[in-house]
């Protein structure tokens, strides 16, 4: 069993097995998000897509709070390891076995620069995130237009966390063939209707998916498990 909480944006946490993560924990600042940070339960592992501050948010803050690990490419884990946080860098292709799960990081097609970053020297690559725990699979897909790579995943995810808001990412139509690419049971639109320029209908989306998948459309704070 995996419970998916949507914290706005492209927020989730995980939880399975009395373990919790967090994935691109945006809550400082954000309009969308239903908890301010102080009342985010506390977590083992901050996961991140990319160092923009709409994914990066609190991580640096949480990991200290919590004693949580930031789990990310190589360069934006470098960056939170001297902001103070407990690091563990990775990067693209790369799986790793921790005490909650297995974490692979794959391709994004994105911007890089890393927020708080002026030197730029902490640029890296931006990619998706694969967690397995609880016997389920999650793909967030953090920040991407369609990629062929995407391919390589079909069959292999049970829940795609996917962008929709256009404009910085996949809009609706990109994201519905994304959704044929990786074939999941079901999917869960985001990183959309946080600012007027992403605004999306994810009505819309779930309605173009169609048969494909069951696409579940969570509003800030409301949660969903996979059984
Ligand atoms: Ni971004
Ligand atoms: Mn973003």
């Amino acid at each position: 069993m995996l419970t998916l909480t949507f914290h706005g944006h492209a927020c989730f946490t995980l939880e399975a097995d009395g373990r919790r993560l967090i994935i691109d924990p945006f809550l400082t600042g954000n309009p969308a998000t239903d908890i301010p940070l102080a009342r985010l339960p506390k977590v083992e592992a901050v996961l991140l897509s990319h160092g923009h501050g709409d994914h990066l948010g609190d991580a640096i803050p949480i990991a200290q709070r919590d004693g949580a690990t930031i789990i990310a490419t190589a360069e934006l884990a470098r960056f939170c390891g001297e902001g103070g946080a407990t690091v563990h860098p990775m990067h693209i292709g790369g799986a790793r076995q921790f005490p909650f799960g297995r974490v692979k990081l794959v391709p994004a097609f994105h911007g890089g620069a890393v927020e708080g970053d002026p030197t730029g020297q902490f640029t890296t690559n931006p990619c998706g995130v694969v967690v397995t725990m609880g016997g389920h699979t999650v793909y967030h897909c953090g920040d991407t237009g369609l990629t062929m790579e995407m391919q390589l995943l079909a069959g292999r995810v049970d829940a795609m966390l996917v962008p929709i808001g256009d404009n910085y990412t996949m809009g609706i139509e990109d994201a519905v063939r994304a959704v044929e690419f990786v074939q999941p049971r079901t999917v869960i639109p985001m990183h959309y209707n946080t600012w007027e320029v992403i605004k999306a209908d994810p009505e819309q989306f779930k309605r173009q998916v169609g048969a494909r998948a069951r696409v579940v459309v969570l509003a800030p704070g409301a949660a969903h498990t996979l059984s």
